[in-house]
């Protein structure tokens, strides 16, 4: 006779958590140089994570702040929040924040870095990201797609 495993259900602590963090004027998406960052809001693109996050059965929270500090503490209890990975846009703060990286470098959890635009076919102040060589990698240049991918990223990691 063999035995056939049955896969325990998911419980809220061994569920996958996964933290989305949007960094400032993010909250703009729809109306901001909509020919940069295209006509999806962020409401949008939270919501569309959350039905991918669902159909993988991981759980997702963004997060959306303008104040890098907010940024910075969301990362610090990323931890004690049981969030297992991080996935962040840090906009603006990409090419300045010393924090934001050290931030990252100091919780120890695997983030993805992503843009909406290709940052590297820009303006010469945004071609250099502090954050990416703390990062498992970035997406960037795919529009709200980049978010997706990075999602699809992470769960191939974890599979
Ligand atoms: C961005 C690119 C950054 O240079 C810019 O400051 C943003 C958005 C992007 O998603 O393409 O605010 O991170």
């Amino acid at each position: 006779m063999t035995k056939t495993k049955r896969r325990r259900p998911a419980t809220r602590s061994s569920v996958r958590r996964i933290l989305v963090l949007h960094g400032p004027n993010l909250n703009l998406l729809g109306m901001r140089e909509p020919a940069i960052y295209g006509r999806e809001t962020l409401g949008d693109i939270d919501r569309r994570l959350a039905r991918l996050a669902q159909a993988y059965g991981v759980a997702l929270e963004c997060f959306q702040s303008n104040h890098e500090g907010a940024l910075i503490e969301r990362v610090h209890d990323a931890k004690a929040q049981g969030f297992a990975f991080i996935i962040i846009n840090p906009a603006g703060y990409t090419h300045t924040s010393v924090a934001v990286r050290d931030a990252i470098l100091a919780s120890g959890i695997l983030t993805i870095e992503v843009h909406l635009s290709n940052i590297y076919s820009r303006e010469e102040f945004r071609q250099r990201s502090l954050i990416s060589p703390v990062v498992k990698g970035t997406i960037s240049g795919f529009g709200p797609k980049s978010y997706t991918l990075g999602l699809e990223a992470l769960i191939d990691l974890v599979k």
